[in-house]
């Protein structure tokens, strides 16, 4: 069928439809000036904010248990260190209020992913966090709401329903300013980068499962895959603290710094090393990480639009090395791609992806991902 006959066919039904009995006229209406097509835009779509399939409720129950590990992070960060170690890095009272605020956001995301997936939800869990300064704090901060926002993008476009979409989509814009924030309260630039990347449930999963420490017996099962852990052993640190207002050296919290010495820079070698499948992890060690990819031979580098790969080199053992590799998302002068708080894996292929299929490198992944602090 030709795409104008399917529009002029849906056009007639939505007349039909319309002339049905029992229903507000209006409510059933494709709303004025709305071009023909689009999805529940013709006017008899009643919202049903509610997985629609088993992929649904297991992403919106990932979603759920990223909600409540920010409620909990951004809580004990502000209970953990005294009003001294914030002033003594630069964050004011104003700041430390802004970040019970965005605790205060976490309880409502929690909400209403909670009201979307009913008296099955996930509850709170207890957690454990890798940091021992507010400067630390500050780092984890915008790296574990990174993979939380990318861990949206990734699925969202695949939900089956649109409307619960549509909610979480609410959820995860917020989410993305607090991830900003965070990023200027460590003296970076608040967005490096043209395109925020969207990663699979399966990585955004292996990223939250170490910091699980119990959950409630009830919770349900996490469906999505766990993969070995992967750690770049010299990851650009982004905690250093200088306040000496001098031009590319400054790092204190500001709403943007330039670094004259950038993080990292394309043909930085850059050291892995990664575990291999099996081992239990996350909370009650009731999960066992699990790989289906063969051989390690590729760095995957998942940032902006793109998934570029560079050769693993030096492989000895769960050990190897790489170069960061350059390249702009358009070519030419625009935008470099790797920067930012970004995605690495460990894979046996070099495969063309693009946003939509990213899924299709979870097969081919021998470990990861990690978070590599670029920029
Ligand atoms: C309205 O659009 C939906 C798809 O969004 C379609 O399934 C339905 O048949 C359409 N109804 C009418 C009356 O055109
Ligand atoms: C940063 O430096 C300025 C200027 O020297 C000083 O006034 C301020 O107290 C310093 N702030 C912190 C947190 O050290
Ligand atoms: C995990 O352990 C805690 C503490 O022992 C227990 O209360 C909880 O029911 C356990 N959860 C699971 C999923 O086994
Ligand atoms: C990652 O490697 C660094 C450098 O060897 C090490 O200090 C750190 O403990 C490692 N982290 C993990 C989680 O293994
Ligand atoms: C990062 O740098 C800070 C400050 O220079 C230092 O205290 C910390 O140990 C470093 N962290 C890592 C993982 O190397
Ligand atoms: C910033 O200055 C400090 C000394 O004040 C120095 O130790 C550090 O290496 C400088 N950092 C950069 C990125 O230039
Ligand atoms: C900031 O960095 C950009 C890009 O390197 C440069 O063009 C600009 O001059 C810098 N600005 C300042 C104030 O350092
Ligand atoms: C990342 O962006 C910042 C801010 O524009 C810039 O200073 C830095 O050089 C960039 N880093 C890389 C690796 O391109
Ligand atoms: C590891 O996890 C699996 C799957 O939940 C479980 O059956 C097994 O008992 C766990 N092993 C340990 C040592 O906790
Ligand atoms: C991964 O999971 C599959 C399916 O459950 C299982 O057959 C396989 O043995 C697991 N592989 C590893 C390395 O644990
Ligand atoms: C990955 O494959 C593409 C397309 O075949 C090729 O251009 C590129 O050189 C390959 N990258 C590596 C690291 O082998
Ligand atoms: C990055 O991804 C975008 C969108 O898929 C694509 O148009 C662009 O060509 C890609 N850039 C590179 C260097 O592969």
């Amino acid at each position: 069928m030709k795409p104008s006959t399917l529009f002029s066919t849906s056009l007639l039904l939505c007349g039909l439809v319309v002339a049905a009995p029992n229903e507000p006229r209006q409510a059933r209406r494709r709303p004025p000036f709305t071009p023909p097509g689009g999805i529940n835009a013709n006017g008899s779509h009643t919202p049903f904010y509610h997985p629609l399939s088993d992929f649904d409720f297991q992403s919106l129950n990932l979603a759920l248990n990223q909600e409540y590990i920010e409620l909990d992070l951004f809580n004990y960060g502000l209970a953990r260190f005294s009003v001294a170690d914030f002033e003594a890095v630069g964050l004011t009272a104003q700041d430390r209020y802004l970040i019970q605020f965005m605790a205060e956001q976490e309880i409502g995301h929690a909400q209403m992913v909670t009201n979307m997936l009913g008296r099955r939800a996930a509850k709170q869990c207890t957690y454990t966090y890798p940091f021992e300064t507010v400067r630390e704090f500050v780092d984890f901060c915008q790296k574990l709401t990174r993979f939380g926002e990318s861990g949206v993008y990734g699925f969202l476009e695949h939900l089956d329903s649109r409307d619960a979409a549509q909610l979480l989509l609410q959820s995860i814009t917020t989410e993305a300013r607090q991830q900003m924030i965070f990023r200027q309260f460590e003296g970076l630039s608040p967005m490096p980068v043209w395109f925020e990347a969207g990663i699979t449930q399966s990585m955004a999963w292996t990223l939250l499962a170490p910091y699980l420490v119990t959950c409630p017996a009830e919770n349900p099962r996490i469906e999505w895959q766990n993969f070995p852990a992967l750690n770049i052993t010299n990851n650009p640190n982004a905690t250093a603290f200088y306040n000496n207002s001098i031009l590319g050296n400054d790092t204190a919290p500001a709403i943007t710094q330039n670094r004259s010495e950038p993080l990292s820079y394309p043909g930085r070698e850059v050291f892995f090393q990664w575990e291999l499948p099996g081992k239990n992890v996350s909370y009650n060690n009731s999960y066992v990480t699990n790989t289906t990819a063969g051989t390690p031979r590729f760095v995957a580098w998942i940032s902006q639009l793109n998934t570029t790969f560079t050769a693993l080199r030096n492989v000895n053992g769960q050990s190897g090395s790489t170069f960061q590799p350059g390249g702009t998302v358009f070519g030419g002068n625009s935008s470099p791609i790797v920067n930012g708080t970004m995605f690495v894996a460990i894979t046996d292929a070099n495969i063309t992806l693009s946003p939509s299929n990213i899924s299709m490198l979870n097969p081919h992944i021998v470990a990861g991902p990690a978070l590599y602090q670029s920029g």
